[in-house]
Parts: C-alpha cells; structure tokens; sequence
C-alpha cells in the first residue's frame, strides 16, 4: 500500500466490511458528511441496479467507494495525482475537484483491495460519466446524482426521472444535458463528459424516417386509365400529390 494511504489509515482498523470500513475511513480522516453521501449513494445505486438490471452488490460497493478521496483537499489533489502516477488532464488541472474520480478508483484499489474492474472504472468516471460507458458506470452516475452531497433537491431532479422511466440511458443524458445546456457558465468542461453527452445524444436519437423513393399504385376501381389505356394529366398529378403525402379529393 502507498504510504500517503497508510498513513491515512492511522487509527482506523480495517475490518473487512466494506461498508463499515469505508464509513470509518471517512469519518476517521473528517468527512462525516461525505462517509454520509456514500453510504446513500450506495442505497441508490443498488436500487437502480436492481431496477434496471444490474449488479446490486457491485453498484453499492461502488457507491460506498466513489468519494473516498475526499480525504485530499480539492487543493491537494493534482500533486497527489502526479505523485500517484495518475494522468492529469488540463481541465483537471484548472478544475482539481474533478479529479477526485480517478483519485478514489486507485484508492478503492489499493486501501480496500477491490479487484473487480467494473466496480473500479465505474467509481473511475463517477462525476463526468466517459465515452463506452458500462451498465455500471451509467448505474453510479445516476445514482450520484439523485443522492447528491448538497442540501435541498437538485435542480434536475424531476427531468432526471422522468427521463428514468424510458430507460439508464435516457436518465445518465438527461443529466448531461442538464450540465450541457449551462456549459457556458461551467468552470470547466471535462472532454469525458463532453464525450460522453455526445455519444449519448448520438445513441439515444430518433430514427429519421426514411424518404419515399418509390410508391406503387393499384387502380381498384378502374378509373385510373381512360378508354386508351393512359393516365389523364389530372390523375397523373393526383397520383403525383399521394406520393408526396397530399390529400386528393
Ligand atoms: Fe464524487
Ligand atoms: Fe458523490
């Protein structure tokens, strides 16, 4: 283990519950409000999985774990990166409280030994989702953002479940696009989440009916042909009017 992290561990004894453990390890380290988020995130997104077809265990660990870097200062938290070994992008850089997602992934790692990669990738990508999400990441996105670590109801709320009863998928773009459409007045924008609204919005979009190319015409009654076997100008051009989707009367 890091020793940055062993010494975060400092009088805190590990128990193998996970849940507990992290409880602990938050509270022990002061983020009793953030060992709070987690443990109802990770309600959330066990109830989400469970909703929608996902691993129940898997997004409640991921839950528990997905804040637990909050224990670095937001100004701490690029020169942990580095010391890490953890890229730091630009807006990472400008903005450090991003980074705290990839923080918690290599911690869920090396403090709680998690080895499942879906578990750690989802807890990876937490705060701006990625382009090739998984079922899970999509699960604990969601979930974060329906529990969210504020006070009162986040602004979204309602476009988010109401987009929920159509599907994840629908419920993870609501959310995106709710950030997408202030992005103007956001400090930065991360290229994860820029990537993954746009894959989304890409995915999710409606069919485009196709063009009629051709149509086919039956004359039932046998007033489509006059005496010589032709069409008149005037029914041509009713034929011509249904093809283009136009009434004829
Ligand atoms: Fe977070
Ligand atoms: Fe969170």
């Amino acid at each position: 283990m890091h020793v940055m992290f062993q010494k975060l561990l400092q009088g805190i004894e590990l128990t193998g519950d996970l849940k507990s453990d992290v409880s602990a390890f938050l509270t022990g380290n002061d983020c009793p409000a953030t060992a709070l988020h987690s443990m109802e995130v990770g309600e959330e997104a066990r109830s989400t999985a469970l909703r929608f077809g996902g691993d129940p265990q898997a997004a409640e660990a991921a839950g528990w774990l997905h804040d637990i870097s909050a224990v670095f200062p937001a100004d701490t938290r690029v020169e942990v990166a580095r010391i890490l070994q953890v890229e730091v992008l630009p807006e990472e850089e400008q903005f450090p409280m991003i980074i705290h997602q990839k923080l918690s992934r290599v911690m869920a790692e090396d403090i709680f030994g998690i080895r499942n990669t879906e578990i750690l990738d989802a807890v990876g990508c937490h705060t701006t989702l990625r382009a090739g999400s998984s079922h899970l990441d999509r699960i604990l996105f969601v979930a974060d953002k329906i529990a969210w670590d504020q006070t009162g109801t986040p602004p979204y709320l309602d476009r988010l479940n109401a987009e929920l009863e159509r599907s994840l998928e629908h419920g993870a773009y609501a959310y995106l696009s709710y950030l997408w459409e202030r992005r103007n007045t956001l400090r930065v924008i991360h290229p994860w989440l820029r990537e993954a609204h746009g894959e989304l919005e890409q995915a999710l979009r409606l069919p485009v009916k196709p063009r009629c190319s051709a149509f086919v015409v039956l004359d039932l009654d046998g007033t489509l042909l006059n005496s010589r076997k032709e069409v008149s100008p005037r029914n041509a051009k009713a034929v011509l009017d249904c093809g283009h989707g136009q009434r004829y009367t």
